[in-house]
């Protein structure tokens, strides 16, 4: 089975037990482990929001939009147009599930396949790829791609290989057997080269490493 495969059957198993990450409703000791273990999932999220502003009017592309979290909020905040792309087709029905209850769906399209194929189109203003990199295994090719299909900013996530919760996350993804690909900063910023980024802001935050570029 490949590597992509296998990561979509993961999200697509998990997506409900993912999602549950953003909610308010759970109890202590879920809520302690969340935030210690994937706290970074909702910190992120505020981050992206707060580089991307205004998004008043702007059009965004989120790349591995999962249960499409990102996706509402942009249109929370304005965004006219959001596309969100998950090849795992769990994922996508939830966030299709919460722009309606938003009352967002009219401005977001959520597309189930393989980015980049399922977005062959440019011109957006911002593409955004948040917890996607920990999955993917040609780094490059994906930056290029987001690059290409926008105008102004990027906003990405890549996940430190070097940090105390690393040990037991790799022992976990083994166990599921979902890949993992993890980067030293360096590993990172030549990912950023090669797919021809060179103006970005570097914020290390928990345990990844946040990108923002201007393009
Ligand atoms: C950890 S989730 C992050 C979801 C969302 N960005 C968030 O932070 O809430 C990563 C998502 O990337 C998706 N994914 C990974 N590789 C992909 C690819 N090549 N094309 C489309 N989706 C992909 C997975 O299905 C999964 O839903």
């Amino acid at each position: 089975m490949s590597a992509e495969r296998k990561v979509l059957d993961h999200f697509h198993a998990d997506a409900r037990r993912f999602d549950a990450i953003y909610g308010e409703q759970k109890g202590a000791f879920t809520r302690f482990v969340d935030h210690v273990w994937r706290g970074v999932v909702r910190r992120r999220l505020d981050l992206a929001l707060e580089k991307l502003e205004p998004l008043a009017g702007k059009s965004v592309l989120d790349v591995g939009c999962g249960s499409g979290r990102y996706c509402v909020a942009y249109a929370l905040r304005g965004a006219a147009r959001v596309v969100g792309v998950d090849f795992a087709p769990a994922m996508i029905g939830i966030a299709n599930e919460i722009a309606g209850k938003a009352g967002v769906a009219d401005r977001c399209q959520f597309r189930v396949g393989a980015f980049p194929e399922a977005v062959p189109e440019g011109g957006f203003d911002a593409a955004t790829a948040m917890g996607f990199f920990d999955y993917v295994a040609d780094p490059v090719r994906m930056v290029a791609a987001m690059r290409e299909r926008a105008r102004s900013t990027l906003v990405m996530s890549f996940p430190k290989a070097v940090e105390w919760r690393v040990p037991i996350r790799r022992l976990r993804f083994l166990a599921l057997g979902c890949p993992l690909f993890l980067y030293t900063e360096g590993r990172a910023r030549g990912v950023l080269t090669a797919a021809g980024v060179t103006d970005y802001e570097w914020i290390p935050l928990d345990r990844d490493y946040i990108v923002v570029a201007r393009l």
